[in-house]
């Protein structure tokens, strides 16, 4: 995979040699993401980071990666914020807005909009989530976590088993992610989920195809003895009505006594986050967050090494990032 110049749009486009230099690139960025230095390598550089949906972790962390690497940020967000709600077509916005911008980060409420977007810009395109669709920065930031999760446990993502929970349908974390699993060999798959929020068919064939083993469930059931229990958030932003969202929540939280129950005693928790905490629904208890396998904050901190990783890369200066070192003079308690 040629990353220079190019569009990060899915998961699709990577193999297994493209995610392992991404996460060596990633791994080169831990003393300027931990504060023990910084570099100016993108000093100059503007990121556009236009979130047309909520988001806090991965517009934030974009914007941070982009930062600490030297570069300055740019943001616009809501779609109602913008001429997007004037009727202007995304190729238009893209046109004009890349000629504000040496690379882009974008988040946009509908399947296949980044990509469209792409086709008008000037400059590549970064997808932070387009709909239910794809979400490939979270992919590749929850595939580091789990790689270094599991090699302190002595394994690795070869042979794991991952049990998805949750909102399968809409979630588009867990269709990258799925997707990006099917490059690995002999995974496991145990997703649950209410029926009719089960994982899309397409992605289930995927599944199927790369020759992993797989079991679908609507109930929390027995001992499921996965090294990785992946939680997600019902979307209630994409159901067509509150009132059918409502009926999902809450059906599938985890809380330290369902966890002892159904999992081993080192299987690592994840969320790709926000975890929606209102008592109807508290699907990751807050009794969890002393419990030593709650991987779900240093998914937040890899996901800024990721991101900076993919900017490098893009920008074609992952080679030359510590020429441009400086000391840092300020207290840090990172
Ligand atoms: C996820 C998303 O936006 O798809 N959040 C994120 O980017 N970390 C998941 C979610 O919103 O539930």
């Amino acid at each position: 995979m040629n990353f220079k110049g190019n569009h990060i749009l899915s998961v699709n486009q990577f193999d297994r040699e493209a995610i392992e230099r991404v996460f060596n690139v990633a791994h080169q960025m831990l003393p300027y993401a931990k504060r023990r230095k910084r570099t100016t390598v993108l000093e100059g550089a503007i990121l556009g980071n236009l979130f047309f949906e909520p988001s806090t972790r991965t517009r934030v962390s974009f914007g941070t990666a982009f930062n600490l690497l030297g570069g300055e940020v740019r943001e616009t967000t809501g779609l109602s914020n913008s001429a997007l709600a004037k009727g202007e077509s995304l190729y238009d916005t893209a046109r004009v807005l890349s000629g504000y911008s040496d690379i882009i980060a974008m988040r946009h409420p509908d399947s296949g909009s980044v990509a469209e977007f792409a086709e008008g810009s000037r400059v590549p395109v970064i997808n932070g989530g387009d709909g239910a669709n794809e979400h490939p920065t979270q992919a590749l930031l929850d595939l580091y976590t789990i790689q270094k999760e599991l090699q302190d446990h002595g394994s690795s993502i070869d042979g794991m088993h991952i049990a998805m929970i949750g909102d399968l349908k809409y979630g588009r974390t867990v269709h990258s992610l799925s997707k990006l699993l099917c490059l690995f060999k002999n995974v496991r798959f145990t997703l649950i989920s209410p029926k009719e929020l089960n994982m899309p068919a397409s992605i289930i064939a995927a599944i199927e195809n790369a020759g992993h083993q797989y079991t679908i469930t609507d109930q929390f059931e027995g001992s499921v003895d996965a090294d990785i229990c992946y939680q997600t958030r019902i979307q209630e932003e994409r159901f067509p009505s509150q009132h059918e969202a409502n009926q999902y929540r809450g059906k599938f939280r985890l809380n330290q006594q369902i966890y002892t129950k159904h999992f081993q005693s080192k299987t690592v928790i994840m969320h790709p986050l926000p975890r929606d905490s209102r008592a109807e629904a508290n699907e990751l208890d807050n009794d969890l967050n002393l419990n030593p396998n709650l991987a779900i904050f240093r998914q937040t901190d890899n996901g800024v090494l990721v991101r900076m990783a993919l900017f490098a890369l893009t920008l074609g200066v992952e080679d030359i990032v510590a020429q441009y070192d400086r000391d840092i003079h300020w207290h840090v308690n990172i």
